[in-house]
C-alpha cells in the first residue's frame, strides 16, 4: 500500500467566486440604458461635438450597450475593455473594433469624436488624482471637434435604514431564460468617500448560474472633487448636467450626473 503522503483531509480546491462580468449578455440585458438616457447623451454630443456621424469610444466598453444605441449615427465605434468575455461580445454584437487592454493603456490609431463612458466606471477608481489622471490621458486619442462625456456618481442623500434597495429589474428575457438585478445599499461611509454595495443576479430557466451575488465598495464623488476635474491638463470641464434635464448646464453635482470635457 502507498504511503499517506497527504498533510491533512483532502480540501476542495476554493472556487473562484461568480462575476457578472464574464456575463456579457446577462450584464447587457440588465444594465440596458434606457431612451431617456440615451437621448440626453446624444444631446450632448450634438452640442459640444457638432452634428453627426460621429467615431465613438469606450474605453471601458462591458458589453457595448452604450456602443449599440449610436450604431446608427457612428463613422466609426470602438471599445476597449479588461474583461475578454465582454470585447468578444461586443465585437460580435455591434460590430465595433474591440481591444483587450486596461483602460489607462488604450491602443487606438485614429482619434476620436467621443469618448464616452457612462456607466459610472470612474467609481471603481481609488481617488480624484486617477481620475483626473485617466481623463488626461484620452488626449491623444480625441479629435479636434471632441468631447469627453463621462457619468460620475457624486454624493446624493441616502436612506435612514440600511440596507436598502437603491434599484431593481423586473424578471427580464435573456437566451433560454429570464434574470433581474437587484443593487443594494450596505454600508455609506461619506468621510472615505465610499459606498459598499451589493449586486445580486438571479436567474431562472437557460444555462446561467442560479444567483451571482457580489459585494463591492464604490466611490461617490463629491462637490470639491468636481473642482479638481477642471485642472485636467488639456482639457477644459465644459459641462456638468443632470441626465434628466441636458440642457441644465452647470447642475449642482449630486447623484448622477454626465460631465463634457473638451481639450484646449
Ligand atoms: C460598469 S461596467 C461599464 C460598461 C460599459 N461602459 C457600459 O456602458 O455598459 C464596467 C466595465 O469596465 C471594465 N473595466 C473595469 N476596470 C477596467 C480597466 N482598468 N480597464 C479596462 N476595463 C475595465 C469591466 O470589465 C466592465 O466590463
Amino acid at each position: 500500500m502507498a504511503a499517506d503522503t497527504s498533510s491533512g483531509p483532502t480540501e476542495a480546491p476554493e472556487e473562484e467566486p461568480l462575476n457578472l462580468y464574464r456575463f456579457p449578455a446577462l450584464y447587457d440585458t440588465l444594465k440596458t440604458p434606457d431612451d431617456e438616457d440615451i437621448t440626453a447623451v446624444r444631446a450632448l454630443m450634438r452640442r459640444f461635438v457638432g452634428n453627426g456621424p460621429w467615431s465613438i469610444l469606450d474605453p471601458a466598453c462591458g458589453p457595448g450597450n452604450w456602443l449599440r444605441p449610436f450604431a446608427q449615427e457612428a463613422s466609426r465605434l470602438a471599445g476597449n475593455d479588461n474583461c475578454p468575455e465582454m470585447v468578444e461580445y461586443t465585437r460580435q454584437t455591434t460590430g465595433a473594433h474591440t481591444v483587450l487592454g486596461d483602460m489607462f493603456e488604450l491602443a487606438f490609431e485614429d482619434p476620436f469624436d467621443v469618448i464616452l463612458e457612462a456607466s459610472g466606471v470612474t467609481s471603481l477608481l481609488p481617488d480624484i488624482d486617477t481620475l483626473a489622471r485617466w481623463i488626461g490621458s484620452f488626449r491623444r486619442h480625441l479629435s479636434g471637434r471632441g468631447a469627453v462625456i463621462l457619468m460620475l456618481n457624486f454624493d446624493a442623500p441616502v436612506p435612514d435604514r440600511l440596507p436598502a434597495t437603491l434599484w431593481r429589474t423586473p424578471w427580464r428575457e435573456v437566451p433560454g431564460g429570464e434574470a433581474r438585478i437587484h443593487y443594494e445599499l450596505l454600508r455609506d461611509e461619506p468621510e472615505n468617500h465610499s459606498q459598499q454595495i451589493r449586486r445580486t443576479v438571479e436567474t431562472r430557466g437557460g444555462d446561467w448560474p442560479r444567483r451571482i451575488v457580489e459585494s463591492y465598495d464604490l466611490r461617490v464623488w463629491k462637490r470639491e472633487h468636481l473642482d479638481a476635474l477642471r485642472d485636467v491638463p488639456g482639457f477644459e470641464l465644459t459641462a456638468c448636467t443632470d441626465p434628466a434635464a441636458p440642457a441644465k448646464h452647470q447642475a449642482q453635482p449630486e447623484g448622477e450626473r454626465l460631465l463634457v470635457f473638451k481639450p484646449v
